[in-house]
């Protein structure tokens, strides 16, 4: 299958997407915890990891999303991995067939299609709108098992989904027998008011599997994510990544046990909440001061970029270029299939990595 890789290969500068600001991360702490794990006296966590990751871990994610997220769940189904891509890649080898389909969101974040055609997997888009995935709506291929979806923050859109829609889409994909794979990366970073519970909290159905990142509310090459996963999968997903990666960082894994448990995690959280959120209103006001009506911008204050979707077609390619000649590199959506009304007409604008002080020459302010 083909599909319209977006991204610019860019993982650092101004404007890059989803990209935390890991200048403002207490090191000097996380240094200190995992050196407190990584010593001769304690070389039990020099080893592999085994049943899914470490159970202190594992008990502190739980606690964590069942305070911050709604989710309901027992630590035992809880799955360490080392991000999204491996999260994504277990559903793909456990949940589904080769020539299966899985239906991502049109347009989506570019993991998703990559991670499910290398295991195999047909790709389709679901439509989304201005609730998010209407999976009601969109053709659902015979073969169809999966369906993946951002709630939270969709990206690169940026719709927020609410309530309604997410009742609908469980009962939706209850009516295809789908799983439903809930992507939740921003949810850490919504700027007005308290975030929408997740789906898996809605789910009476064990088929809701969640999906969770600390590249955001840490830092990128921190590589740790995790599955949460309906109680009857936790020993297949267990076993299955145990087997097939081998997992270790065991020392890693108790650290940032510790870094939650501790504190340091949620008080990171919400220093970083206030900043991105002055970082937002700034290039918001800076887009809207220099384009006017000629640019829409995704309305929901949330998460660590912008969408901002031009009224006609803009020459993209020489905007990218030119761009890049400042040393902007401006990143644009990857489409599953092409929707005429934001090809050429859409970027997505991370504010996440660069300081208000560096961000204001950018912006022209
Ligand atoms: C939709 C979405 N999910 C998840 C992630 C995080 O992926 P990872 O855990 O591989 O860093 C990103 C990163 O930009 C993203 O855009």
């Amino acid at each position: 299958m083909s599909f319209l890789p977006g991204g610019m290969g860019h993982t650092t500068g101004a404007f890059v997407p989803g990209v935390a600001d890991s200048q403002a991360f207490p090191f000097h702490i996380w240094k200190r915890l995992i050196a407190r794990h990584l010593s001769k006296g304690n070389l039990a966590l020099s080893g592999y990891a085994n049943h899914g990751g470490l159970s202190q871990l594992r008990e502190a994610i739980a606690g964590y999303l069942k305070i911050s997220r709604s989710v309901n769940c027992e630590p035992a189904q809880i799955i360490i991995t080392s991000g999204t891509h491996q999260s994504v890649d277990l559903c793909a080898r456990l949940l589904a067939d080769v020539g299966d389909t899985a239906i991502v969101e049109n347009p989506c974040h570019w993991a998703f299609p990559t991670v499910f055609a290398a295991s195999g997997l047909e790709v389709a888009g679901g439509n989304v709108n201005d609730y998010g995935l209407d999976l009601e709506n969109s053709y659902v291929p015979p073969r169809t098992k999966i369906v993946v979806v951002t709630p939270s923050h969709h990206y690169p859109t940026g719709v927020v989904m609410p309530l309604s829609r997410r009742l609908e889409l469980l009962q939706s994909a209850r009516a295809h027998n789908l799983w439903v794979i809930e992507d939740d990366y921003d949810s850490e970073f919504r700027y007005d008011g308290a975030p929408l519970p997740s789906l898996q909290g809605l789910d009476n159905d064990g088929r809701v599997i969640y999906i969770g990142t600390f590249s955001k509310a840490m830092f990128a090459g921190v590589r740790m994510g995790f599955l949460v996963v309906p109680s009857h999968l936790s020993k297949a997903f267990s076993r299955a990544s145990t087997k097939l990666f081998r997992p270790g960082a065991l020392h890693l894994q108790a650290a940032l046990a510790d870094f939650i448990y501790e504190g340091h995690f949620s008080q990171h959280i919400r220093k970083m909440r206030g900043e991105y959120s002055s970082r937002q209103d700034l290039l918001r006001f800076s887009l809207e001061k220099s384009l006017g009506d000629i640019v829409r911008l995704s309305s929901a204050r949330a998460g660590l970029h912008v969408f901002a979707q031009f009224s006609a077609d803009v020459n993209y390619q020489s905007v990218i270029n030119e761009s890049k000649r400042e040393g902007i590199f401006l990143g644009t959506p990857c489409f599953v299939k092409n929707i005429p009304a934001l090809e050429n007409r859409c970027f997505v604008l991370g504010f996440g990595e660069y300081r208000l002080r560096k961000l204001r020459p950018v912006c022209n302010l």
